[in-house]
């Protein structure tokens, strides 16, 4: 779907995920919801928070999964992804803070496969991800899902590519203090979604947006995988679709 501007675009957005929450409400069960940092997802946030404080809308019976987290992190750092989440959307609502979960950068070395097992694990005791909203990045990455990552893959370790940190260094203030590795969901993870929503505003993101929606399905640009999944939607500002 290609919409004149990211604002009405990340409008609908929140409107499906509204909609699945009052589905959800309906029949007294858990609406779970894959959700995602970066600059893309922060209006879909801010007309949740909207619809919370002015239409009554309850994230009760809300449990989230986010997609990453940069690894080593302290949760209270500037770029850490809990700090984003709270500051966009967790403070603002009546989410139960045991819903929340975001990959843990605090971890020691030792347990991180018996965290990345019991994430998966959470998701799945939970009946899987409803919805799992996504970004992209410029190497075509979702999650953290950088070039090479197979579609099978799961929540794990991954090293961060070279254009990642240099896309990520103005948010710590040089390259070199990019963590040089993330936690994250892996292809398979996301796939399994029962809907995906691929967000990409703005001209920088046109070139891989036509890569992932019309190039050959691979993993050197992971979101192609997406391809292959029965209820993706794409979504996209005019800037962002030029190249489609
Ligand atoms: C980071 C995040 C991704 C996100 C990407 C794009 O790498 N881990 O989930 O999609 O950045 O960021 P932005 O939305 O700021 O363009």
């Amino acid at each position: 779907a290609i919409f004149a501007d990211a604002q009405q675009a990340s409008i609908s957005v929140a409107q499906s995920i509204r909609d699945l929450i009052l589905e959800k409400q309906k029949h007294n069960k858990t609406a779970v919801l894959g959700l995602a940092t970066g600059s893309t997802p922060t209006r879909v946030y801010e007309e949740l928070v909207r619809m919370h404080q002015e239409e009554g809308l309850s994230f009760a019976n809300v449990a989230t999964f986010n997609l990453d987290e940069y690894y080593p992190m302290q949760p209270d750092s500037l770029q850490s992804y809990v700090r984003f989440m709270n500051e966009y959307l967790f403070d603002h609502i009546d989410i139960k803070r045991e819903n929340i979960h975001i990959p843990d950068g605090l971890l020691d070395v030792s347990e991180i496969n018996a965290f990345c097992q019991s994430y998966e694990e959470k998701i799945t005791k939970l009946g899987g991800l409803d919805i799992q909203i996504l970004g992209i990045g410029r190497t075509g990455h979702i999650g953290f899902n950088e070039p090479g990552s197979q579609a099978s893959s799961r929540t794990r370790l991954i090293s961060l590519d070279k254009i990642t940190r240099v896309d990520a260094a103005s948010d710590f203030f040089s390259e070199e203090n990019v963590p040089r590795r993330a936690l994250t969901m892996g292809v398979g993870t996301i796939i399994d979604a029962k809907k995906v929503i691929l967000m990409a505003w703005g001209e920088g993101k046109s070139r891989i947006i036509h890569k992932a929606v019309e190039g050959e399905i691979t993993d050197m640009v992971p979101a192609t995988f997406l391809q292959n999944h029965p209820d993706t939607l794409v979504i996209v500002d005019e800037a962002a679709a030029a190249e489609l």
